[in-house]
């Protein structure tokens, strides 16, 4: 098991490796390790950590507010590959509470961060108990909020006192292009939302698609400021990171 103090050398390390070199040498290094899957671009990394190992684990939350083209995508991918992945649903009695008190549609007035925690956020916490690390799709490329992603870090928003929870971003350094590349070159199926003009895809009463000059992340939560853009998955939580 790597120390947090080596996640820091990892991460320098790691900053001059492709993604395959990157997943290569993390997958043969961490073994309690899951991919997280939206079921967007990110089927890149998912395919590309497969072809490394075919065992992969691979999770995805399922917020029940999920398009239905992204469940019969990633239905697609899991019968193609025969990737085993985990579905992870919300709490039923802390949605029912939620969704009675404050009805379907609650994050239009008051912000996404109450339906997110009880639809991501207490899933993934859950989920993230049982495991080492994790792997995310991430890009600095991808939001403002992303600018300093780190490819290895110490989890600060899901390790617990007793273990310190691993999280490598891969992609961290590839630009929106090279993982499009990826997916044509190896054939890679993609979701049919990316053809309709949506880039980045979450829930659907949560994303819309972007125009021409718009950046990725305006699709998401696009009644709020471009830096509140963060569901909790993902606050920096940077550890050991030089970049
Ligand atoms: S989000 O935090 O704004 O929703 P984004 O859609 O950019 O995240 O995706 C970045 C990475 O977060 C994905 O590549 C994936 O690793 C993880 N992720 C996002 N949504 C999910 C989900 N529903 N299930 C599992 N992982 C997810
Ligand atoms: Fe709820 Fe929207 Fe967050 Fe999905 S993205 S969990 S629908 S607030």
């Amino acid at each position: 098991m790597i120390t947090a103090q080596e996640v820091a050398a990892l991460n320098s390390k790691y900053q001059e490796l492709q993604p395959k070199e990157i997943l290569k040498d993390l997958l043969a290094q961490v073994s309690n390790i899951a991919v997280s899957f939206s079921g967007a671009e990110d089927v890149a990394l998912v395919v590309m950590a497969w072809k490394l190992k075919k065992d992969i684990k691979v999770f995805s939350l399922d917020t029940g507010r999920l398009h239905p083209e992204t469940l019969r995508f990633m239905e697609r991918i899991r019968k193609e590959y025969k990737i085993d992945i985990e579905f992870l649903s919300p709490d039923a009695q802390q949605l029912e509470s939620f969704t009675r008190e404050k009805g379907l549609f609650s994050f239009y007035e008051d912000g996404h961060e109450e339906c997110c925690g009880i639809r991501k956020i207490a899933p993934l916490r859950k989920h993230l108990q049982g495991l080492d690390a994790w792997i995310t799709g991430q890009r600095r490329d991808q939001s403002p909020t992303r600018a300093d992603v780190p490819v290895a870090q110490v989890d600060s928003a899901f390790s617990t006192q007793d273990k310190p929870l691993l999280k490598f971003n891969p992609f961290a350094n590839w630009t929106s292009k090279q993982v499009w590349d990826y997916i044509r070159m190896f054939d890679v199926p993609y979701n049919p939302l990316h053809d309709q003009g949506f880039v980045s895809i979450g829930c659907e009463p949560c994303t819309r698609p972007t125009g021409p000059n718009q950046h990725e992340r305006e699709g998401r939560w696009w009644w709020e400021e471009a830096t509140a853009k963060e569901c909790g998955l993902h606050k920096p939580a940077v550890i050991a990171s030089d970049r």
